[in-house]
């Protein structure tokens, strides 16, 4: 079956009236300029323009070719698309002639349709080529990484993405398994993990932690969040919102550092004799921390471990 006939999988939004509210669209702010970083099939994209006014514009960007497909059947004179990452996003504003947005939305990871679909390699459950590329157009598959990168390499982005306490043997096991036969099938290795793995997590496969730490060094998640979030708060205009959803420990770790590094700006010496007015101000105000409630975990498992964090980007002092 060839990916273009594959039908459309659903992506159920998580946080979806949350990460809304949180940007703050009312007002003259309805007039602004929004980015949504990771269009998936929609959801968020939809209701943010529903809170526009006919004057203001959303951005999105995808780096999945379905995505984008979908994407392009909005036919809204407001929205655009841009089908690259979001640690792009300077570079798209530039295009467009665009200095500051009012709002920028990252709902991190990978969407339903992603996980559903055999043929993308990203699950364990289904038997399917072990791809696990976000964008298929270009980029090397999880396989073709996996027949060439050495034993202490795939150890590491095992153990660093994975957070994997058997990342040395499961990276010997492929190793020794690639020499007899490539492993190019996600069912393969997810059997050559559970070799491995000597003691088992209570409802967790023991490929769970591999199949994430593979997913996220072949797309370069944690590299692309960082420089989007530097981008995102480059561009951010005064009382502009920065809103992000993550899925696993790593990513929100580096939204909550790089949310209170600029909410917490280091301050001099307290000795010297420097003026209040002349002390480094706080670049934005941190707003809150959101999980998803017990009805949205039941109604769709998937969010279970989502946490939403938002802060506002603060003017300049003196200025409004
Ligand atoms: C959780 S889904 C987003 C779902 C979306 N909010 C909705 O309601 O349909 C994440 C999407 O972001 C995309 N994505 C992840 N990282 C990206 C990046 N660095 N740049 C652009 N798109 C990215 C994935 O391809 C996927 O389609």
């Amino acid at each position: 079956m060839t990916l273009q006939s594959v039908p459309d999988l659903q992506h159920r939004t998580v946080l979806l009236e949350e990460a809304i509210e949180a940007l703050a669209i009312e007002g003259a702010r309805a007039d602004g300029i929004y980015l949504d970083g990771t269009f998936g099939r929609g959801g968020h994209s939809r209701l943010l323009l529903e809170r526009l006014s006919p004057r203001g514009r959303l951005i999105a960007f995808d780096k999945d070719p379905q995505a984008i497909a979908t994407a392009q059947t909005i036919t809204d004179a407001r929205f655009s698309i841009v089908h690259d990452s979001f640690a792009t996003l300077s570079e798209a504003l530039a295009e467009r002639g665009v200095t500051q947005v009012d709002g920028v939305l990252l709902d991190l990871g990978i969407s339903s349709p992603q996980v559903d679909e055999a043929a993308r390699g990203f699950s364990f459950r289904f038997d399917g080529p072990l791809d696990m590329r976000m964008d298929t157009t270009r980029g090397m598959s999880a396989a073709e990484w996996l027949a060439t990168a050495d034993e202490q390499t795939i150890a590491k982005v095992i153990r660093d993405y994975g957070e994997e306490r058997f990342a040395l043997q499961i990276a010997k096991t492929i190793v020794a398994r690639r020499a007899v036969e490539p492993i190019s099938g996600t069912r393969q290795l997810a059997a050559l993990v559970a070799q491995a793995v000597k003691t088992r997590e209570k409802g967790k496969d023991p490929a769970t932690r591999t199949f994430q730490a593979i997913r996220i060094f072949i797309n370069k998640e944690l590299e692309e969040l960082e420089i989007g979030l530097d981008q995102a708060f480059q561009h951010m205009a005064p009382h502009g919102r920065l809103v992000v959803i993550s899925f696993h420990s790593l990513e929100d770790r580096i939204v909550k550092r790089f949310m209170a590094s600029k909410a917490n700006v280091p301050q001099p010496d307290r000795r010297l004799p420097i003026r209040a007015v002349d002390l480094p101000q706080p670049l934005c105000r941190l707003l809150s921390r959101i999980k998803p409630s017990d009805a949205e975990v039941a109604a769709n498992p998937r969010a279970r471990s989502a946490v939403m964090r938002s802060a506002e980007r603060l003017p300049a002092p003196g200025a409004t």
